[in-house]
């Protein structure tokens, strides 16, 4: 028999096979949108990446609302996946859809501040503790500004990240660990420059490399993500953010903590449930209710130095910031969101519905004495395909297996439940009901039984 991660795999291909036929017998509509797709947007998308789900052809949306969504086919779907973090309090939620209409009579953008986003700043300080924010319209934009920064502040050329990292397109960190080299990224499209120049690569848990990574003083900052999500997660090891924390502190680099998808640990971040102290920090994606939108912010030293570092320039284009940034729009959309949508009582909902949801995936692997495992970070959610669980990038690429995350993808989303195209992430937000997840847990006992 062919056995691989504890499942048949013939059985598991051959029930593939019969999924994608039932897709396509059931999605007439979506199937005649990507043909006409074909001859007018390259590889058929939108975005190149939504080619990377587990359907035989793109599954086009009608409309979304709160947990779920229909397709133009008719059919409702439980979101799972929800934007991959951009909604993960839900589609259009009511406070930050009426701020919208409200917003859409009075402007969308002025390159003029208004009276939101110092309501906004002061609560990003009162969630996350940093006293100074700065806006991007998304993590990607906000991650280049803020090494942007850190380079500008310490004079120094060098950034530092764990291997298997992604805080989205900044090209500075697409650098791998082979053979413990750091090399660009191999899927990087159109880069012309060698990256190694000035980035240098870890892996997540060790302190030892840390140290010698930083230790000649060169290294401006070290991004992080709190915990690994992107590469499947990697939670940090007890105490190695304290000594990561004074590592950085020792050697003068500045720590930038991205807490895109770690915002799934509380209303303020990883950092605030962990009593993390970065220097710089930056949040994307679900922070105006899904409207394009990023924040960064900075430590008191820090905003100090930032601000030392622009007077000292000469004046002109600082290489910061887009004119649409900080638009009225995303304003209002982020002040409705983060005063009644991202509430600590949406977290304490959302955390038990996780909770819920780990332990019942816990009980199906047991049961079925699956060599997987759950791994849990606030409302994120993921299931592995390794016993225990993965303490850096390198232990986590090594059991991403993009075939079997496809069966599994489109048995699920076949009956209408749908988790996030990359690795086996799960998030749930707060329309998300007990029921919904019941479901997802018999629809995953289902999948797992059948390719015993
Ligand atoms: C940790 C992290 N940072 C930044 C980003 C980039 O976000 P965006 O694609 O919205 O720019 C991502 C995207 O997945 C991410 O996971």
């Amino acid at each position: 028999m062919n056995t691989r991660y504890g499942i048949n795999w013939d059985k598991a291909k051959a029930l593939y096979h019969t999924e994608c036929t039932d897709f396509t017998s059931r999605m007439p509509r979506s199937r005649e949108l990507s043909s006409r797709a074909a001859g007018h947007l390259l590889f058929g998308v939108p975005l190149h990446w939504m080619n990377d789900w587990s359907t035989p052809f793109s599954l086009y949306v009608a409309a979304a609302q709160g947990a779920r969504f229909k397709d133009v086919d008719g059919h409702d779907y439980v979101d799972f996946c929800l934007g991959d973090t951009g909604a993960m309090f839900g589609h259009s939620p009511k406070p930050v859809a009426e701020a919208i209409a409200r917003q859409a009579q009075c402007g969308y953008t002025a390159m003029l501040p208004n009276e939101d986003g110092v309501w906004v700043a002061q609560e990003l300080t009162r969630r996350f503790g940093l006293p100074y924010w700065q806006f991007a319209l998304s993590a990607s934009d906000a991650n280049r500004f803020a090494i942007r920064w850190a380079r500008a502040i310490t004079d120094r050329s060098k950034v530092l990240i764990f291997n298997g990292c992604y805080h989205g397109t900044v090209d500075d960190v697409f650098v791998d660990l082979v053979d413990g080299k750091p090399q660009t990224r191999d899927s990087l499209l159109g880069q012309v420059y060698d990256i190694t120049q000035h980035t240098r690569s870890v892996e997540f848990n060790d302190l030892a490399a840390l140290e010698a990574a930083l230790q000649d003083g060169e290294v401006a900052c070290l991004l992080a993500e709190p915990a690994m999500t992107n590469i499947g997660m990697v939670l940090p090891q007890p105490g190695f953010w304290q000594a990561a924390q004074a590592l950085c502190k020792r050697y003068g680099t500045l720590l930038l903590i991205d807490e895109t998808h770690t915002i799934s640990s509380g209303p303020g971040g990883y950092t605030r449930a962990h009593g993390l102290e970065p220097d710089l920090f930056v949040v994307g994606k679900p922070v105006a209710g899904g409207v394009p939108c990023a924040v960064y912010g900075f430590s008191a030293e820090t905003a100090c130095r930032a601000e030392d570092a622009k007077r000292k320039a000469p004046p002109g284009h600082s290489g910061i910031g887009t004119t649409l940034t900080a638009n009225l729009l995303a304003m209002a959309a982020m002040r409705a969101n983060l005063a009644e949508v991202m509430t600590d009582s949406a977290y304490q909902y959302m955390f038990g519905l996780a909770e819920k949801l780990a332990t019942g995936l816990r009980r199906v692997i047991e049961q079925q004495q699956l060599p997987w495992c759950v791994t849990q970070i606030g409302a994120r959610t993921e299931f592995q395909f390794t016993p225990t669980p993965p303490q850096n990038g390198s232990e986590a690429g090594k059991i991403l297996d993009s075939e079997l995350e496809h069966f599994m993808h489109l048995f699920l989303l076949n009956r209408g439940l749908l988790i996030t195209p990359f690795h086996n992430m799960i998030l749930v937000c707060p329309d998300t009901t007990a029921a919904d997840v019941d479901r997802l847990v018999m629809a995953f006992a289902d999948f797992v039984a059948a390719v015993k």
